[in-house]
């Protein structure tokens, strides 16, 4: 999705626009660039294309100015192009935008400007904003300090969809003024400098002090000064807050490529993700919480609705809080559920996962939960992100900022994380045997050293990754809890290597999937469940009489000769396998990526965050 970044300092801009910018390529973009307030007017740098081609613009290194703004662009309204990539001037050239988001109104906005004289340039719904400004600015008598600030406000609050915008004015050239809704973009702040992004990490090298905007909080920013307000106009006191992570924990730390990083993160970030939540002599910890045996007995029944990787840590995690805490579970498609008018009311609590907590269905989801008297709890990676302030309560993963596109770490930090919540509303509940639940802790404790065993397969997925980079199809299969397993490595495949992939519940292959196994064909199973083993191994079986090619993930007793490749994984409580058994799966779509030589971390069409609808 779209990148933002800013800067307001002593320093030169652009390199630091650039620079930011750069750091948030990951979040997939077509076409790039900046505008700073130089002596004789606004400069306006963009083209489409890569973030690195703004250094060879001509003029762009005669750039003075210490205040500009900068955007990545992922095409939504009009193909990619210079005249639609940002940032975007009025007719005037006074104010110079940039937008993250989706204006839902920008045709209405069009054409009201349209009758009042301004012409439009492109075909962006974005180009509404400069204008509205100017409209609203050139209308305002009142000559005072706010006037700028009036006329951003009094354009924002015409604006219907979602938002992040800076507006920079050579009017006002000690100045910027920044807002968002439901669209991430976070200050940071030190001494003579402000810094702002679109995400933290992209930032973390300078300060590690931000300020994190609610909806609709306007931001006048001076060198050394921040100053917010309602959208009455009315002045708001804001702290800051200190984030803990590790500047270099943004960088790849001489892995080829963040997934890759990322994939072998997984040990430390599921230890910091348990932090001191289990402990086996007392009750799990939640100190966000304190939910109590009264509330929860009174729930009767729990959602979990996410997107993506999310989702598929949301199907795992439903397992455990069925079987640990006996409430009903239903898993559910952020942009499905936000649709289907769930039966939802002030029994049901619901849980939402996102590891950027910026999903644009995942936000509106829970807006809509809370709307109809539903608990709401949010799961995420990122403090202070936009889910875990609509939220009730808010409980966070500890994996790190995740670069790659393709999520690895996030999904088996939720995946622990979700097990440790169950563990905790089993405990309140005092409804599941005790002694059970401390074996799972116990499990819990032992994954960071089993999590590093399963790395050890590296080499012999690596050699299978060569035989199969060039299929056309592959198919995954698995049953019970290695099913959500089988979905998420199918979704791995597809996002970084573009092999088409499907997975299937094993027992389904009979009815109608069989028809598509044919000689050579790859087929991937998972076997971590003993109790299903017997069946799944009847289904892998069938489909060697029809002859696939096989690679089983398992931590069971079965005859590996029956089979071209098993991976074997440690053994583990059912419920928390999947963080073992996706491992062998990463790092498959990895090395099968990296054999036909594709951008592992920013895969054609998809964005990190998914912003917009
Ligand atoms: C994961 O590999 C994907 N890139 C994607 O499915 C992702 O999990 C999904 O977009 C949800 O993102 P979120 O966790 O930030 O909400």
């Amino acid at each position: 999705m779209c990148g933002i970044v800013g800067y307001i300092g002593t320093k030169k801009a652009y390199p630091i626009l650039i620079s930011g910018l750069s750091r948030l390529e990951y979040r997939g973009y077509d076409s790039a660039g900046i505008s700073t307030i130089e002596n004789d007017g606004l400069s306006l740098m963009k083209d489409k294309g890569r973030v690195k081609n703004l250094s060879n613009l001509d003029g762009i290194d005669n750039l003075e100015g210490t205040i500009g703004i900068a955007h990545t662009r992922w095409a939504t309204h009009g193909k990619p192009s210079k005249e639609n990539s940002h940032p975007h001037q009025d007719n005037s050239k006074t104010f110079s935008v940039v937008h993250n988001g989706i204006i839902e109104n920008y045709n209405e906005l069009r054409k009201f400007l349209e009758n009042n004289g301004y012409t439009f340039y492109s075909q962006t719904d974005t180009e509404v904003i400069p204008n509205l400004i100017h409209y609203h600015f050139s209308k305002d008598d009142k000559n005072d300090n706010l006037k700028f600030l009036r006329a951003v406000k009094n354009a924002c609050l015409e604006l219907k969809g979602s938002f992040a915008i800076e507006v920079i004015s050579i009017l006002y050239p000690d100045n910027m003024i920044v807002v968002r809704q439901d669209s991430p973009l976070v200050i940071g702040t030190c001494e003579d400098e402000k810094y702002l992004s679109s995400d933290i990490p992209a930032i973390l090298s300078y300060t590690r002090d931000f300020y994190l905007l609610n909806d609709l909080e306007f931001v006048v920013l001076t060198r050394n000064s921040a100053k917010f307000y309602d959208e009455n106009l009315n002045e708001i006191k804001k702290e800051t807050q200190t984030i803990e992570w590790n500047a270099s924990a943004a960088e790849k730390d001489g892995f080829d490529d963040f997934m890759l990083k990322e994939i072998y993160e997984q040990p430390t970030a599921i230890r910091e993700t348990i932090g001191a939540k289990i402990n086996l002599d007392s009750k799990c910890e939640f100190d966000e919480l304190g939910f109590t045996k009264e509330y929860l007995s009174s729930i009767n029944k729990i959602y979990i609705v996410a997107c993506g990787t999310a989702m598929h840590a949301g199907l795992s995690g439903k397992n455990a809080i069925e079987k640990l805490c006996k409430i009903p579970c239903e898993v559910d498609i952020a942009s499905e559920f936000r649709y289907r008018d769930p039966i939802i009311d002030e029994k049901t609590l619901c849980i939402f996962i996102s590891q950027s907590g910026e999903t644009a269905d995942t936000i509106a989801a829970l807006k809509l939960s809370k709307e109809k008297g539903a608990k709401t709890l949010a799961i995420s990676n990122v403090i202070g992100s936009s889910i875990t302030r609509e939220a009730d309560y808010s409980i966070y993963t500890h994996a790190g900022p995740e670069i790659a596109v393709a999520s690895t770490k996030a999904y088996t930090s939720q995946v622990v994380l979700i097990n440790i919540l169950a563990i905790y509303f089993a405990e309140i509940l005092e409804n599941s045997d005790m002694e059970s639940l401390t074996k799972l802790k116990q499990d819990i404790l032992d994954l960071p050293k089993k999590i590093e065993e399963s790395l050890d397969c590296s080499d012999e997925i690596k050699k299978f990754a060569k035989q199969i980079y060039q299929e056309k199809d592959v198919f995954f299969l698995g049953r019970g809890i290695d099913e959500t397993v089988a979905r998420e490595g199918s979704l791995k495949l597809k996002e970084i290597s573009y092999i088409h992939s499907e997975s299937y519940a094993a027992g389904e292959l009979k009815h109608g999937p069989i028809a598509l196994i044919e000689n050579g064909i790859t087929v991937i199973s998972i076997l971590t469940n003993k109790d299903l083993v017997k069946k799944s191994v009847s289904n892998i079986q069938e489909v060697i009489t029809r002859g696939a090619k096989t690679l089983v993930v398992t931590n069971q007793e079965i005859d590996r000769n029956m089979f071209d490749t098993v991976i074997t994984i440690p053994e583990t409580n059912c419920f928390i396998s999947p963080i073992l058994s996706i491992i062998p799966l990463q790092l498959l779509s990895y090395y099968i990526s990296k054999e036909k030589g594709l951008d592992v971390d920013k895969p054609r069409n998809l964005a990190k965050s998914v912003t917009v609808e």
